[in-house]
């Protein structure tokens, strides 16, 4: 379906071009005055000054020219020379209808180029829990992958883990301390190396910072500690086979985690994995006279004349030869285009990365490890902050674990939900996980990504205000509607989205045809707050609604089937936008 705008925008647009003006004053927009009106067009204003008369003779003349269009109630010119527009209820009504035949996209249309677009989010280090630094780029980064489905394109989601360097070194050295005998650290051992890791998890998430911490005082320490790493790199059989055991058992623990946030990854590709792309890299960036040595290091410049700030050269190797973060996020590179040819990348990192990617990007574009029309997006998120406005730690000042944020949100819903007493204690559990989720990841994207945000547990987890509870409370509160007219018997089989009688119903039904709209703005400024900021809206016309109408004490069966139509819609939109954030409404709470 086309968006409601662009159809609005035609018609003007028409009348415009048989009163004798050029096409491009038709453009309508929504109203900023929406006491006065629905939408507005500007156009006359400047074809004024382009056929030299009064702008409001014009307005005037295209007012006429639409008074019997049967899209328009009303079209007005007023002084100095707007065009001011209200839909008519019948052709609203008929929209909406049309919407809602399109049973899971309410009229939205795929694009119509679909494109290949990788996403490099969650970027977790294994070995390491996950803390809330970790959550914003999985929030963010899962909501844009769905985005893009829903629009039709091919998004693929990596979740780019930490698997390379030092950390792996460390564990090993540490492991070795603490048990010598193991088979990986004999040197002439030919045999198959065990199935089962020598760790578990916990002792996993102990070993890395107790060696971490070793590392800092002892000094012959971290020279183990390096050497390891070093061998690990070169191919040390033993190394090599402790490193899968690091990786599965924390890939384990990692997904069972961002299972809990109701977020997926298609590939669980690491830095390792772009390892064996290095040396071929680096050589041709020599042959091609990009990569050159300056004070010991392999450097390519990425400096561009407009800068306005110095951007330092980007570091392909250092100077003993060891490859970097960038080296491997080159190379990772030039995995993607060999195995799946993206036409955008997009990566979702803390913005105080930008710099570095900057340097990165430019670099792969300089060398061609990429094509021009490859589009590198970087997408940078701000801190998330407690109340105090600094960087968000326990109670003690430590860095939180999201394990440990998550289960304190589920236990303040839970108290919140358990207050209400209408549920058992198994289904309230349940209700609270499904609305704590909704209150962190609203509470998240309602933000632009790019700023830093309080978290605030208490205003997230409220029922009203801009919050993910509300959005939920609103779609329970139409299935409890729904369900009760079912209970009387009824159905809508028959029934249509019948012409607004009310204010409140027509601001609802506005509010839907925006729909479509949103979403492609969400998709193309790669911007979730675009949703949350429609639902919102959304969420307060159908409350408004609700309020001033009598719904199911209607007596008149049409006009409360109608009502229900639009419900049903509405309900669909709703659940259709909080899929696309990554969260789900519960049947009760
Ligand atoms: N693991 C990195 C970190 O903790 C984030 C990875 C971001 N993605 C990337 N391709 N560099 O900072």
């Amino acid at each position: 379906m086309k968006k409601i705008l662009d159809l609005i925008t035609a018609e003007v647009t028409k009348a415009f071009t048989s009163c004798g003006y050029h096409e491009k004053y038709g453009k309508v927009t929504l109203s900023n005055r929406p006491d006065l009106c629905e939408y507005q067009c500007n156009g006359a204003m400047a074809a004024a000054k382009e056929y030299k008369k009064a702008p409001f003779l014009i307005a005037d003349e295209i007012a006429k020219k639409l008074s019997d269009n049967e899209m328009f109630l009303a079209a007005e010119s007023v002084k100095p020379g707007f065009l001011n527009l209200k839909l008519d209820p019948v052709y609203l009504a008929g929209y909406l209808q049309e919407m809602k035949q399109d049973q899971e996209r309410f009229g939205c249309e795929k694009a119509e180029n679909p494109r290949l677009i990788m996403l490099d989010y969650g970027g977790p280090n294994v070995a390491k829990p996950l803390h809330v630094g970790h959550l914003r780029s999985a929030i963010i980064g899962e909501s844009i992958k769905r985005i893009g489905r829903f629009m039709g394109h091919t998004m693929i989601g990596d979740v780019h883990l930490g698997d390379w360097g030092l950390q792996m070194g460390l564990i090993i050295t540490e492991l070795k301390e603490r048990k010598p005998q193991l088979v990986y650290f004999d040197e002439g051992y030919e045999g198959e190396y065990p199935a089962e890791a020598p760790f578990t998890i916990s002792e996993l998430e102990e070993i890395y910072p107790t060696a971490s911490a070793k590392s800092k005082d002892d000094a012959v320490y971290k020279e183990a500690a390096m050497q390891a790493t070093y061998e690990l790199q070169h191919g040390r059989k033993g190394y090599q086979a402790l490193l899968s055991h690091i990786l599965n058992v924390s890939v384990t623990d990692l997904k069972r985690n961002y299972e809990n946030l109701n977020v997926s990854f298609d590939l669980w590709k690491g830095e390792s994995d772009a390892q064996p792309y290095i040396p071929d890299m680096v050589q041709k960036m020599k042959d091609d006279g990009y990569a050159y040595i300056s004070e010991g290091a392999l450097v390519v410049d990425v400096k561009e004349e407009t800068d306005t700030k110095e951007i330092p050269p980007c570091m392909i190797l250092k100077s003993d030869g060891a490859s970097l973060y960038n080296t491997t996020d080159l190379a990772t590179i030039v995995n993607r285009m060999e195995e799946y040819h993206p036409d955008e990348i997009i990566y979702i990192v803390d913005k105080r990365q930008e710099l570095y990617f900057t340097q990165v990007f430019r670099c792969a574009q300089k060398t061609h490890l990429v094509e021009e029309s490859t589009k590198l997006r970087f997408l940078g998120f701000g801190t998330m902050n407690g109340k105090d406005g600094k960087p968000f730690k326990t109670r003690e000042g430590g860095i939180m674990r999201l394990e440990h944020l998550l289960s304190e949100i589920n236990e303040e819903m839970y108290q919140k939900i358990a207050d209400n007493h209408t549920m058992d204690e198994n289904e309230a559990r349940e209700t609270a996980k499904i609305v704590a989720l909704s209150a962190v990841k609203y509470g998240d994207l309602s933000n632009q990504a790019s700023k830093d945000y309080i978290f605030d547990i208490d205003r997230f987890t409220s029922f009203e205000g801009n919050t993910g509870p509300y959005i939920l409370y609103t779609i329970v509160r139409i299935k409890s509607i729904l369900a009760k007219y079912q209970a009387l018997g009824k159905d809508t089989k028959e029934a249509k989205i019948l012409p607004a009688q009310t204010a409140s119903e027509k601001a609802l039904m506005l509010e839907l045809t925006g729909f479509s709209a949103a979403m492609e703005a969400a998709f193309l400024e790669a911007a979730p707050h675009r949703v949350c900021a429609y639902i919102y809206g959304l969420a307060n016309a159908l409350n408004h609604f609700y309020h001033e109408t009598k719904i199911l004490a209607e007596e008149d069966e049409t006009a409360q089937a109608g009502y229900i139509c639009l419900l049903e819609l509405t309900k669909g939109v709703l659940e259709a936008c909080i899929d696309v954030l990554g969260f789900s409404a519960p049947e009760r709470m």
